[in-house]
């Protein structure tokens, strides 16, 4: 039976949240959605607390993923630990609280979730993305039906080179963090949907979800202040699969709704 899988962009602050809290229940009819991932590392600006994480769920996430700003608040580490649908980089080190990947059961097929991070630029210390995903990918094969990957990385080429490596054996890979949506959204030979970055969710008039004057103020080395989030022109980005019984993607579209 076929499923769509709404993935949505870095939730980004206060207007992230909210815009999610008011739209993604009618976007998930709208688009006849089974299933919404949706990547929560930005969701207090630096971090998650375990109050934003039930918030997103809420609103109708239903697995959550990190990011590098993933423990920037302490007090979501044992939230971690205690709740199976919010997942950070299965290549952190071990020691790192929490899971890198999931198993979801909706109505219709059973989805694995997997979270890794680059190793350019971003996650100094990472284990490969590449071997630990191999691993995962074994290692569950048979508990699910759907792969879902979301690859948090700097680097398009890095997340290009992922969507290689994982075509035949995952449906949906897409990337975050930069907060830019990328228009390149395919679908490779053996399956995969994929798209380098799904974009932000949050106030679009702004650069990448921080107020724009005080952006441009420390890249013009005015001054150096705490940045501060912008709420200006909310907005969701993400990107829609449909994944097929077999587990293959079959279509793939952009999303951004204000
Ligand atoms: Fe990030």
């Amino acid at each position: 039976m076929q499923c769509k899988i709404l993935t949505i962009g870095d939730v980004c602050g206060r207007a992230g949240l909210d815009i999610l809290r008011r739209r993604l229940w009618s976007l998930r009819k709208f688009y006849g959605v089974d299933f919404v991932v949706a990547n929560g590392e930005n969701a207090a600006g630096n971090g998650i607390t375990p109050a934003q994480a039930r918030e997103l769920f809420d609103a109708g996430a239903d697995v959550i993923t990190l990011g590098n700003h993933g423990l920037h608040k302490r007090e979501i580490a044992a939230f971690l630990d205690d709740e199976p649908y919010i997942v950070r980089p299965a290549n952190w080190p071990g020691s790192a609280p929490g899971i890198g990947s999931t198993i979801y059961d909706t109505a219709k097929t059973r989805i694995c979730v997997i979270n890794l991070i680059g190793r350019v630029d971003i996650g100094f210390g990472a284990a490969s993305p590449f071997e630990t995903v191999d691993a995962l990918l074994e290692k569950n094969r048979s508990k699910a039906d759907v792969f879902v990957v979301d690859f948090h990385a700097e680097a398009t080429s890095e997340k290009c080179a992922m969507a290689y490596h994982l075509d035949g054996r995952a449906g949906v890979l897409f990337g975050t963090h930069t907060h830019v949506q990328t228009a390149d959204e395919r679908i490779f030979p053996g399956g995969l949907g994929f798209i380098t970055d799904l974009g932000m969710t949050g106030a679009s008039d702004s650069v990448i979800g921080v107020k724009w004057e005080q952006s441009l103020a420390y890249f013009r080395g005015d001054m150096l202040v705490r940045f501060e989030e912008s709420a200006r022109a909310p907005r969701i980005q993400g990107a829609l699969f449909t994944v097929e019984e077999d587990g293959r993607c079959t279509a793939v579209e952009r999303v951004s709704v204000e």
